[in-house]
């Protein structure tokens, strides 16, 4: 019996959680997975109400549940920074859910933004560090608000942090049919941060001759993800660099309603969630794409050890993406929220 707690959080998130969980109950079921859920109240109207954001009791009790589900957070009414870093990044750190997996994958039938391209050119993964890098929150600012103002805000990069980001990515790479593995960074600039990078690749890729190694600067990433996608395969990088590819790794798989990811303790308690933001002004209108969040469903259930169950749901996603009856996946697709789900939970069943 897993027990997994589910924070739908703000704008939309509680929306596309309920598709997901809808998904989720008929995969499980059909698949003999018994589970419970417990939701947690937390996101911008709990620190509106009461001025808490993620109480220490809560995340005491998260820290022994089998799994995290989230939705979005981000309210137009809280100051931008408070809930992201004391409500999704603190679950990240405090868990050292050290692993950010962002499957970058075009389905049949999905429509990508880049000409001539299809589902086997665009099918990688991004294994982005996730506890160090930019997101440390280490820097400060001194004669704020004046003309003589100076901020600093520091890229923290530990061996250990990033030697396990590596080794996670190395034993992936292993596991796929291409076994390869990018390593993105900007140490042509960089040369501390990215020097240490570029050391711990070189030697953690001794303990995987199998694997073929490249490495791209992340602006030229960007480049090659739009003009040759199917030159990759595994790629690992820093957070910040992670963050900002996968946004652009979801738009050539089709748009931000599809791009699932999960946040990964491979020892301890692991959270899943759509990448896509709260986007609140579409809150509580039944149009956004489900999709990203029913497949985080089914990326947790994989990660649980539930192939079968996790298998399920992909394989229903792939159906309803390939059935034609999900439009063009935007806000505007004449396809409700509720209708999406629909259709997947019955091509589960
Ligand atoms: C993401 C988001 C977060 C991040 C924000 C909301 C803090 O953009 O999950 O990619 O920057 O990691
Ligand atoms: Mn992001």
């Amino acid at each position: 019996m897993y027990r997994i707690a589910v924070l739908p959080c703000d704008g939309i998130g509680p929306e596309v959680i309920a598709e997901g969980l809808k998904v989720l109950d008929v995969a499980a079921r059909k698949h003999g997975v018994q589970y419970e859920t417990v939701e947690y109240d937390l996101g911008g109207e709990r620190y509106l109400r009461t001025g808490e954001v993620l109480p220490d009791s809560v995340l005491d009790e998260l820290r022994e549940v089998d799994a995290i589900y989230l939705g979005a957070v981000g309210h137009p009414d809280v100051k931008a920074g408070i809930l992201e870093k004391g409500l999704l990044l603190r679950l990240r750190f405090e868990l050292d859910q050290y692993i950010n997996l962002r499957p970058i994958k075009l389905y049949p039938g999905v429509e990508t933004p880049i000409k001539g391209k299809g589902p086997d050119e665009i099918d990688f993964v991004v294994v982005r560090e996730n506890t160090e890098g930019l997101y440390a929150g280490v820097g400060g600012s001194l004669r704020k608000g004046t003309p003589d103002e100076v901020s600093t805000q520091e890229a923290i990069y530990t061996r250990m942090g990033v030697e396990r980001c590596i080794r996670y990515a190395f034993d992936l790479a292993q596991t796929r049919e291409e076994k390869s593995l990018t390593l993105v960074d900007k140490s042509n600039v960089l040369t501390y941060g990215h020097d240490l990078w570029q050391r711990a690749f070189a030697e953690v890729a001794e303990e995987y001759p199998e694997v073929k190694t490249d490495h791209a600067y992340v602006d030229a990433a960007c480049m090659w993800m739009v003009k040759n996608p199917e030159w990759f395969d595994v790629v690992v990088t820093c957070n910040m660099f992670g963050d900002i590819i996968t946004d652009l790794g979801a738009m050539i798989q089709g748009g931000m309603g599809v791009a699932a990811s999960g946040n990964i303790n491979p020892e301890g308690v692991s959270m899943f969630e759509p990448i896509h933001g709260s986007a609140p002004k579409y809150t509580g209108q039944n149009v956004i794409c489900p999709i990203a969040a029913i497949a985080a469903a089914g990326m947790m259930m994989e990660h649980l050890g539930e192939e079968e169950c996790g298998k399920a749901i992909e394989d229903a996603v792939i159906a309803a993406l390939a059935s034609g009856k999900l439009g063009d996946l935007s806000t505007k697709s004449g396809v409700s929220t509720t209708e999406t789900g629909d259709l997947v939970a019955s091509l589960v069943e």
